[in-house]
């Protein structure tokens, strides 16, 4: 079981190291190891007898205590088809991005901070990321609006020592971006 660094561990506010490539077995085994840990923090059976885990939609390697830029991604897009997105990315790169923004209107949680930070965190709209697919080595050019977006950019955020709440306005958290999408 992997163990999630917790906010207040000065690690987590480091900026992560690129991925040397060609992908070695032990980066691909461990992005292999955080997707298996998205997916099973999703089960409602490996929830009940782990009830210390918390559900997450991504992970990224400064999470589990290796500061490489890597990162894994799961979450249910299409409920009446039960298609996941997933990603597990190295050396992610935000290419292109849209001026328009997007925000959850529940606000963003995320596994390393266990305590509530309330407000809107704008995030670009859309996402154009270049990166190394952690499974095959080959590099990929991803396109994402909306919410995985929004994941994407948290997730890369982590790379860069950033969590979600920096970018929450803390002297007016729920401040209305003209033309933002609320998801
Ligand atoms: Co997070």
């Amino acid at each position: 079981m992997l163990k999630i660094v917790l906010d207040g561990t000065p690690s987590l506010r480091e900026a992560s190291k690129e991925v040397e490539l060609p992908l070695s077995d032990k980066d691909r085994e461990t992005m292999k190891k955080m997707l298996d840990y998205l997916v099973k923090s999703q089960d409602p059976a490996f929830l009940e007898k782990h009830p210390n885990v918390r559900s997450g939609v991504g992970l990224a390697a400064p999470q589990i205590g290796i500061n490489r830029r890597m990162l894994v991604v799961y979450f249910l897009d299409d409920p009446e088809n039960n298609h996941y997105t997933t990603y597990a990315l190295a050396n992610p790169r935000i290419v292109a991005s849209s001026i328009k923004r997007a925000y959850l209107q529940g606000g963003e949680g995320c596994l390393s901070v266990p305590k509530g930070h309330e407000g809107y965190v704008y995030r670009h709209y859309k996402v154009t990321v270049s990166a190394v697919d952690g499974l095959t080595g080959n590099p990929v050019l991803i396109k994402e609006r909306g919410y995985g977006a929004i994941v994407l950019q948290h997730e890369i955020d982590h790379l860069d020592g950033i969590l979600f709440y920096d970018r929450i306005d803390k002297k007016d958290p729920f401040k209305e971006l003209p033309g933002a999408v609320a998801i």
